[in-house]
């Protein structure tokens, strides 16, 4: 039955290849006109490569995986006129990642296609921070996404920060969007602060921070703190050895 089949299938392949000489790769999700595949975090991409068949390529030859350039290794049974990738999960490292399939013996012949992995900023949940009066308070959100998001704004305790009468200052390097204060006042700073961003395909995603400003501690210098306790623990030690001493000694 397979031996019947096979030359079948091989005059098909011959049958629908075009005149162009080449390889070309099939894909799950479909790729666009840019050679592009949309992708998310947690998916799964599945690539297939086959040689288009012409006077000098047939249907069985070996091909070759290259992922940003590195050989992507493949088993035994997955090199010979048809051979699949499958990339899963996607992570963050495969957003713009290139896959290539070319013939072994010919890399010239060849086909490729790039990742776009898409995915929100990673804003979440709500955190508590403590901060001392007098102190530096440092809220950091994480903004990084793919789109990059259009906008990132601060609200405290409902509304949008005033970065001059607040005594704050932000920064953003596209990364990290950071609101920070340099003295913290009680009165002033303690409260509810939301980050917030847009993206273009995700909307909104937000993350809380609780701020508690607490009292200036005194800071009391903790070696020669213990240096004194040690010190007095052996003169006491002393004390009750000499006490010791006289008693055994008037005893006799
Ligand atoms: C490799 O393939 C290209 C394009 O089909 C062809 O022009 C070239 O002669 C081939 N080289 C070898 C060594 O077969
Ligand atoms: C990746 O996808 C996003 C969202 O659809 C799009 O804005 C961006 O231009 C794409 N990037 C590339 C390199 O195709
Ligand atoms: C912000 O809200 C908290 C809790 O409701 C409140 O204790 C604090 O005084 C407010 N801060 C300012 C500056 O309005």
């Amino acid at each position: 039955m397979k031996l019947m089949f096979r030359p079948l299938l091989f005059h098909l392949l011959l049958f629908c290849a075009s005149q162009t000489l080449g390889v070309n790769i099939q894909t799950l999700p479909e790729v666009n006109s840019e050679g592009v595949i949309q992708t998310e975090l947690e998916k799964t991409v599945s690539l297939v490569c086959q040689p288009d068949v012409g006077h000098d390529t047939q249907a069985d030859e070996e091909l070759v995986w290259l992922r940003n350039g590195a050989a992507v290794s493949l088993t035994e049974g997955n090199k010979k006129g048809r051979s699949s990738v499958c990339v899963t999960p996607i992570i963050y490292e495969d957003n713009g990642a290139t896959f290539t399939c070319h013939l072994r013996k010919n890399a010239t012949v060849t086909a490729s296609v790039t990742l776009n992995v898409t995915y929100p900023p990673q804003l979440s949940g709500s955190e508590e921070v403590v901060v001392e009066e007098e102190a530096m308070l440092v809220l950091q959100c994480d903004i990084l996404a793919n789109p990059p998001v259009s906008s990132v704004s601060w609200a405290f305790n409902g509304s949008e920060v005033d970065l001059l009468s607040g005594g704050f200052s932000l920064t953003n390097d596209g990364f990290t969007s950071q609101l920070t204060a340099n003295r913290v006042k009680k009165s002033l700073q303690e409260g509810t602060y939301h980050c917030t961003t847009k993206s273009p395909i995700y909307g909104i995603d937000s993350k809380q921070f609780i701020v508690t400003v607490t009292e200036k501690t005194v800071k009391i210098p903790l070696m020669p703190f213990i240096a004194g306790v040690v010190v007095v623990f052996f003169t006491a030690l002393l004390a009750v050895a000499s006490w010791w001493n006289k008693i055994t000694k008037c005893c006799k």
